[in-house]
């Protein structure tokens, strides 16, 4: 079992790999393998509704870390987003990166997510409903928690001493794992429900 550890920041020794890393560590000792890909620093375009992915499903049109982090996903049995707080909102480049990657890609449905962010003091709710979103439309699993995925800090030291954070970061780590197994059990008897032909109702009248 593998889950896919994103992290959106520019900063791969900063707060929110800080955050990332409690999970996988978490995940690891559960016997999960994990892979933090850091994404903060590329230049990424964002989607320009080519509609390229509708033709040649699970590529974006944009040849770069978009296709590659697909490419992994496909084989990833899970999947946590992980965002610095930009002016109340996830980072951009994350955001462009999220677009293409779930306007492109299949390989989302019934696996388990969560989002987890960081911020000096403010804007980590309105974040993490921004993400959160991207698991619900592709129908991800959202991993269950204790309380909100957040810690806060501008640098690593700073996050590792909120205590409760860090906490909270052991905590979705074991319950993702948990989630993974339990999924695995019941997979082989219980299988996903038949999808229905998809019904696009517009809103012109
Ligand atoms: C452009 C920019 C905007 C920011 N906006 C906010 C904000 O709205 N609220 C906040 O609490 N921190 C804000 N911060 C601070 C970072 O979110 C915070 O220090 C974060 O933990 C850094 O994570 P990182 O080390 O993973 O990059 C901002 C930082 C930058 C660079």
């Amino acid at each position: 079992m593998k889950v896919l550890l994103l992290n959106g920041s520019p900063h791969e020794d900063g707060c929110t790999a800080t955050a990332l890393r409690e999970v996988a560590s978490t995940l690891e000792c559960q016997g999960v393998e994990t892979e933090i890909v850091h994404v903060g620093r590329q230049a990424l375009h964002g989607c320009i509704a080519c509609g390229h992915c509708k033709d040649q499903p699970g590529r974006c049109v944009f040849d770069d870390i978009v296709n590659r982090v697909l490419e992994k996903m496909e084989h990833a049995d899970g999947l946590v987003i992980g965002s610095p707080v930009y002016y109340a909102s996830a980072n951009g480049t994350l955001i462009s990166l999220l677009d293409r990657m779930f306007y492109a890609g299949s390989c989302f449905a019934y696996k388990p997510a969560c989002v987890v962010c960081s911020a000096r003091r403010g804007g980590t709710t309105a974040t993490y409903d921004q993400l959160n979103k991207y698991l619900s439309i592709s129908g991800m699993i959202q991993v269950p928690t204790c309380y909100w995925n957040m810690v806060h800090g501008t640098n690593k030291e700073e996050v590792v001493r909120d205590g409760e954070g860090m906490r909270n970061m052991r905590v979705l780590g074991r319950n993702m794992a948990w989630l993974l197994r339990t999924l695995e059990t019941a997979g082989a008897r219980v299988p996903v429900p038949e999808a229905e032909p998809p019904v696009r109702t517009n809103f012109i009248r």
